[in-house]
């Protein structure tokens, strides 16, 4: 059976009702028929729900569809992505333990690294998405390159592809082929491209994490988040977050998984609107760049068809001009959204030197490519050619009046 009839087909067994559509089991616990059973659930000799902390068959519907989409073995839904995101690296790592992250990374999980897991002795080194495999290496086993000795071999290396929002895309194949050597933990946030463009698993990830508030959701509406990978990763995961509370609420997760019954549809949608747009921008004399994946002029274009089977719904423009022409193309606008978040049916545009990545360092934003005329579109489904329009429109007027101003 094709995923896309599973992603409709696996619902929660009826109840007595026989109702068509999933209820919502908007309960905090879960009555036991005897002490007996109870005694059982608590010992796991009894499988079934006791607390929604722990499990809810809305949650558990969820995660059994995203495990499907990614060829996972087992997972667990979060309240939030940077939920998702903080237990798949606290779940397993511990004081002494090394990490090592791709640098271009969204701006809440760079914090979580630097300032919360080094807090409690786990170290980490950054790696340019575009390293070479010898560079990876150096960075992963000290031994084998130039970096230094006197800290342990990598426990997990942590990425995100393509990245937010530089769209940098890491070789999955090649970390597959670095982790089956060194036995580190790959942890993949697949959160831009989805299960439907990329399964990271396949290449050898062991953990694939998601903001599932974005295309998941796709249309702005709830908060969540999950990881999903090897059983024997997830169950240390599970321990953590069942005692630490990070849990998704029936209702997002019902939300949730009603949305994956559209997401291979949207996701072909997002896709085209996203590479036409591009198309048109890219070849537009007032603006100084466009990346996307699926272009050729991206610098990883080979890698992209190669790992994604389209190019993701995120186009990133640069605008000469800095903020000021970034406000002038913003008041031009008239269809987006002026938002922070991505992955909605609506286009959204960002200026992520402002928002999203503004606590960055200047070092840290120069690193990524964060400049003040950066503008991150999370292309919607609305119709391409009044996209089109839209955009060209306000490049031209926001153009104009930058060089009004500097007349
Ligand atoms: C790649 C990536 N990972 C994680 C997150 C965090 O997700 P959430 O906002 O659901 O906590 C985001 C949010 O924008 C993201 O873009």
């Amino acid at each position: 059976m094709k995923k896309q009839t599973k992603a409709i087909r696996i619902q929660t067994k009826k109840s007595l009702n026989r109702e068509h559509s999933v209820p919502l089991y908007l309960t905090s616990s879960f009555a036991f028929e005897s002490a007996e059973q109870g005694k059982a659930l608590f010992e796991e000799t009894e499988e079934g729900n006791i607390y929604s902390r722990f499990s809810n068959p809305n949650v558990t519907e969820f995660v059994e569809k995203v495990c499907m989409l990614e060829n996972a073995e087992e997972g667990i839904a979060t309240g939030t992505g940077m939920a998702a995101v903080f237990v798949s690296l606290a779940g397993l790592l511990k004081s002494g333990d090394h990490i090592v992250a791709c640098r271009a990374l969204f701006g809440s999980a760079h914090q979580i690294i630097t300032q919360i897991l080094s807090k409690w002795g786990i170290t980490h080194t950054y790696v340019d998405a575009s390293a070479t495999e010898a560079e990876w290496e150096a960075a992963i086993q000290p031994n084998t390159g130039t970096a230094p000795t006197d800290r342990p071999v990598a426990k997990m290396v942590f990425l995100e592809t393509p990245s937010n929002p530089g769209l940098e895309l890491v070789d999955l194949e090649m970390l597959g082929r670095l982790k089956a050597k060194y036995g580190f933990i790959l942890n993949v946030d697949n959160c831009f491209a989805t299960p439907i463009l990329q399964t990271p698993i396949d290449y050898g990830a062991d953990l694939s994490v998601h903001s599932a508030t974005k295309y998941m959701d796709g249309q702005g509406r709830v908060l969540g988040g999950i990881v999903v990978g090897r059983a024997d990763l997830i169950q240390p995961i599970r321990f953590f977050a069942r005692h630490t509370g990070p849990s998704l609420s029936p209702f997002n997760a019902w939300v949730l998984s009603k949305s994956l019954e559209t997401l291979e549809l949207r996701m072909e949608r997002h896709c085209s609107n996203a590479l036409q747009l591009a198309e048109a921008l890219e070849g537009h004399a007032d603006v100084a760049k466009v990346l996307y994946p699926f272009l050729p002029s991206h610098p990883q274009y080979e890698l992209a068809k190669k790992q994604m089977s389209a190019g993701g719904a995120i186009v990133t423009i640069e605008l000469e001009g800095g903020f000021e022409r970034v406000s002038a193309f913003y008041n031009a606008l008239k269809i987006p959204t002026l938002s922070s978040n991505l992955g909605d049916s609506r286009t959204i545009v960002t200026n992520p030197n402002t928002t999203t990545h503004a606590r960055l360092k200047p070092d840290e934003k120069a690193a990524l490519g964060i400049t003040p005329g950066l503008v991150r579109i999370s292309v919607g489904l609305e119709a391409i050619e009044d996209l089109i329009e839209d955009f060209t429109q306000a490049v031209e007027k926001s153009a104009e009046v930058v060089k009004e101003k500097v007349a």
